[in-house]
């Protein structure tokens, strides 16, 4: 049988990973994840990132509490079963938006940049990757997005007024790794 190419394995056998181990991620870790993103395409090549990098609990724990309230709202009147089990978890004083993860990296993004949310995005993607083929595990939080609308918490995560939040992610040293969720077939028109 031919072995399946390497990339193509990383890509596959990434998951988001929500159960980590107690167990710390070196800052040279993190700086290698953060060069796997800025090789990332960008639009005109215009780089229109920064990172903010947050190994603080007390500072996780701030931020799970700001967006589980707004997150609630949000998904009031959706009542199908995953969304009801969602919020349930939600309502409880010890779910973390963040799983408890050891690190989280912000992809920020330079808002007066057109393409500044694909790019960051293609960045966030290297980073899961990057991780994923070192070792670790890691999940996109977008909920923690929602720090967005409170200047208090920006100014907290020292987030400059020309730039947003487009990939806060988590990373870490996985306690487990669910199955793959099943992809359904592409739906693809050829010409
Ligand atoms: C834009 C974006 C936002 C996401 N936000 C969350 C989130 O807030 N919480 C969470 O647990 N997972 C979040 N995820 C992870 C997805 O739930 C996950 O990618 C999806 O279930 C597929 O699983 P896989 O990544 O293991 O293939 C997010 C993923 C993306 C791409």
């Amino acid at each position: 049988m031919m072995e399946e190419d390497p990339v193509i394995s990383t890509i596959k056998m990434r998951r988001s990973v929500r159960d980590y181990a107690n167990k710390p991620v070196s800052n040279d870790v993190v700086e290698s994840i953060i060069d796997a993103g800025i090789h990332a395409p960008t639009g005109l090549g215009m780089q229109p990132w920064r990172f903010v990098v947050i190994k603080d609990k007390a500072i996780m724990k701030q931020m799970s509490n700001h967006c589980k309230p707004r997150l609630l709202k949000q998904l009031e009147g959706i009542n199908i079963d995953a969304a009801m089990q969602f919020k349930k978890m939600l309502k409880t004083e010890e779910f973390d938006i963040f799983y408890n993860a050891p690190v989280l990296i912000i992809v920020l993004g330079y808002k007066n940049v057109p393409t500044v949310d694909f790019d960051c995005s293609m960045c966030a993607q290297n980073m899961m990757l990057a991780a994923h083929s070192m070792g670790l595990g890691s999940c996109w939080i977008g909920t923690a997005c929602l720090v967005q609308d409170n200047p208090e918490m920006l100014n907290k995560l020292k987030i400059p007024a020309d730039f947003k939040v487009v990939a806060p992610i988590i990373f870490g040293y996985a306690g487990s790794i669910p199955a793959a969720p099943p992809r359904n077939e592409p739906v693809i028109t050829w010409l």
